[in-house]
């Protein structure tokens, strides 16, 4: 044992390295920019109120999400392996103790657990490339575009193969490893979605109900706000960045030692939310124009987006390439939610990227096919007032990454040595110290705080 705390970076990555800034953040962008913008952060936003919501969304993201961001990719870059061993390794360098490396396990769990969902919800919007591509949209009525919804939920079947279609593209991916898998996948997609979203943007304007869809969600109402739901922003906040469970870890090991991790985190947070609002802007006007209800949960984008697609001029064309873009918004994201775990396997038991893949990638099917009769067969069966899914969704997200975070920013600003963060964040700036001051104070408080609220531990101010 030395009595030198903090180590030597310069390691070296076990799984090669991206091969320039660009890719790092592309690959980045590529996991964070997915289902939980476009398809997640509406639908809850609508079941919780608006306005308020999305102010508290905004504030976790900045002020909590952004720190643990940072804190994840330099723990990656300085460890150099799978979220599991760099937590051992950086644990025993910097805080006397390998027990460090269960946070790198319970992300690994929290990866594989949200993959068996996520799945299934893009295996929806795989699905809806066929139908888009059909031409059953257009023209249709809310009704018949909710009916067709409906149908295809409730038939686990059909559900069940878009599911393990889905997988079978992820798992296809991941087994062609970091360089020509992970950073091909996410070139074009992230730009062509933004600016597909922009011409719906268009649209929505154009319903005459955009001012209603603002003022929803940017008119703060306190009231629809409780400290559950104060969990819930907080969760999305980490769901929608892809943090606190070893992804962003995970692909900080590629990272090489000079590229600013400050900038490359500010690039990913800036797009990521600007999608996630976007595509907010684009559905509730349309919700409001058709008399949909903003609450109706996991099926609003699916009721909203053909609806519109049904009504405008090219609808078909525009419809279809949306779901494909969609499709390979939610693949990038699948391949940052498999990483962690097939690293890990790669590294302690010496097996190829390929067996790895396809070893997880069977296990989270399996898994998936809970989430797949949650919504036909199963969506009677609740534990806690939830159905699998949800309870899933919860654990996971409300739970799980916020959990991760928290110990990932108490152990990079509180057991890491001042030399090695500041050594990797590029020396002691006073961007350096303002990442300091919310990784170690206002990040774990913030988030234990909401924690114990939205369990009732704490009393509440006021009356
Ligand atoms: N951030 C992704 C999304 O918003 C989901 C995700 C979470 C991906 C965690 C990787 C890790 O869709």
């Amino acid at each position: 044992m030395t009595e030198e705390k903090g180590g030597s970076a310069q390691r070296t990555s076990l799984q090669g390295y991206w091969s320039s800034r660009m890719a790092f953040i592309l690959a980045v962008t590529g996991s964070a920019v997915g289902l939980g913008n476009i398809w997640k952060f509406p639908y809850i936003t609508g079941q919780n109120g608006g306005g308020a919501f999305v102010l508290v969304y905004l504030f976790c993201v900045v002020l909590v999400g952004m720190p643990v961001m940072m804190s994840e990719i330099l723990l990656g870059r300085r460890g150099r392996r799978n979220p599991v061993a760099t937590m051992a390794l950086l644990g025993a360098e910097e805080g006397g103790s390998t027990h460090w490396r269960w946070i790198g396990s319970m992300g690994v769990l929290a990866g594989i657990l949200i993959l068996s969902y996520y799945s299934v919800i893009a295996g929806w919007s795989l699905a809806y490339i066929e139908k888009s591509l059909s031409g059953v949209f257009s023209g249709a009525s809310s009704d018949e575009v909710s009916g067709i919804f409906n149908m295809f939920i409730g038939d686990w079947k059909m559900v069940a193969g878009a599911h393990t279609l889905f997988m079978f593209l992820t798992v296809f991916v991941v087994a062609r490893g970091v360089e020509r898998g992970l950073e091909q996948a996410v070139r074009f997609m992230v730009p062509a979605l933004f600016l597909l979203l922009l011409a719906l943007l268009g649209y929505s304007i154009n319903t005459g109900h955009f001012g209603e869809g603002v003022s929803y969600l940017f008119t703060p109402n306190w009231h629809a706000l409780t400290w559950g739901t104060v969990l819930i922003a907080l969760g999305q906040a980490f769901f929608t960045l892809s943090i606190g469970m070893g992804a962003i870890m995970a692909y900080g090991a590629y990272l090489p030692e000079e590229t600013s991790i400050t900038g490359s985190a500010a690039s990913v947070v800036v797009a990521d939310t600007s999608i996630a609002i976007l595509s907010a802007l684009v559905i509730f006007p349309i919700v409001f124009a058709n008399g949909l209800d903003s609450a109706e949960g996991a099926g609003l984008v699916f009721h909203t987006l053909p609806l519109a697609f049904g009504q405008m001029g090219g609808g078909v064309f525009f419809a279809t390439i949306f779901f494909i873009l969609l499709t390979f918004a939610a693949w990038t994201s699948a391949i940052g939610l498999m990483e962690p775990a097939v690293a890990w396997i790669v590294e302690s038991y010496g097996r190829t990227r390929a067996q790895a893949a396809v070893i997880v990638g069977v296990l989270i099917w399996a898994i998936g096919l809970g989430s797949v009769l949650s919504f036909n067969v199963l969506a009677d069966f609740k534990f806690l007032n939830r159905t699998i899914f949800e309870n899933v969704d919860y654990l996971t997200s409300n739970i799980m990454l916020p959990l991760g975070g928290l110990l990932i920013t108490f152990f990079a600003g509180w057991v890491m040595c001042r030399n090695s963060s500041s050594d990797e964040l590029g020396g002691a700036t006073s961007i350096y110290k303002i990442w300091r001051f919310l990784a170690r104070w206002v990040a774990p408080i913030a988030i234990l705080f909401v924690f114990l609220k939205a369990i009732g531990w704490l009393p509440e101010f006021s009356g």
